[in-house]
């Protein structure tokens, strides 16, 4: 009977592991995708419409590092587990993409192109930031 339980908790963990992994995958995708949208608003000069976007990265990026428990480095993921033991510079870098993101957002708001195209390149750089650290 110990044994099943220990096996079934074994599988569970497994399960909810590679639960967040897929979570924290498809946040990158969105994150991806409203960067296009964003870059697609901004050349067209549609900059009011962009408060939504920066709206849901700023979201995204306040949640993402509780995406990554200590028994999330196994299987599918590209994430290094470097995080585990760098765990302020990682959430340091999404803070500060969270706080990017909002700027973007009120500058897009006051109708600040020139605010908004350079928040918008920091955004970018955190990619690399980010990756060229924390990712395999
Ligand atoms: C705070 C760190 C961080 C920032 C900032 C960041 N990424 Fe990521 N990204 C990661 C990590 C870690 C992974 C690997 C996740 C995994 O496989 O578990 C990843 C994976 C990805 C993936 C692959 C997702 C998949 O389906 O496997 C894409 C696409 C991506 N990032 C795009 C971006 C873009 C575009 C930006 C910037 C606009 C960005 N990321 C900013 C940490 C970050």
């Amino acid at each position: 009977m110990d044994k099943i339980l220990v096996v079934l908790i074994f599988f569970a963990s497994n399960l909810l592991a590679n639960d967040v992994i897929t979570q924290r995958q498809d946040s990158m995708q969105n994150f991806n995708k409203l960067m296009r949208e964003a870059t697609q608003l901004l050349k067209s000069g549609e900059v009011q419409s962009l408060n939504d976007i920066y709206g849901e990265i700023e979201i995204i990026m306040n949640e993402y590092p509780n995406l990554f428990p200590d028994e999330s480095f196994k299987g599918k993921t590209k994430a290094s587990s470097d995080i585990i033991d760098n765990r302020d510079a990682f959430n340091q870098i999404a803070s500060e993409t969270e706080q990017w993101a909002s700027l973007a957002k009120i500058a897009a708001k006051n109708n600040d192109i020139e605010q908004v195209q350079q928040h918008h390149q920091s955004l970018f750089s955190s990619c690399k930031s980010c990756h060229s650290r924390f990712r395999n």
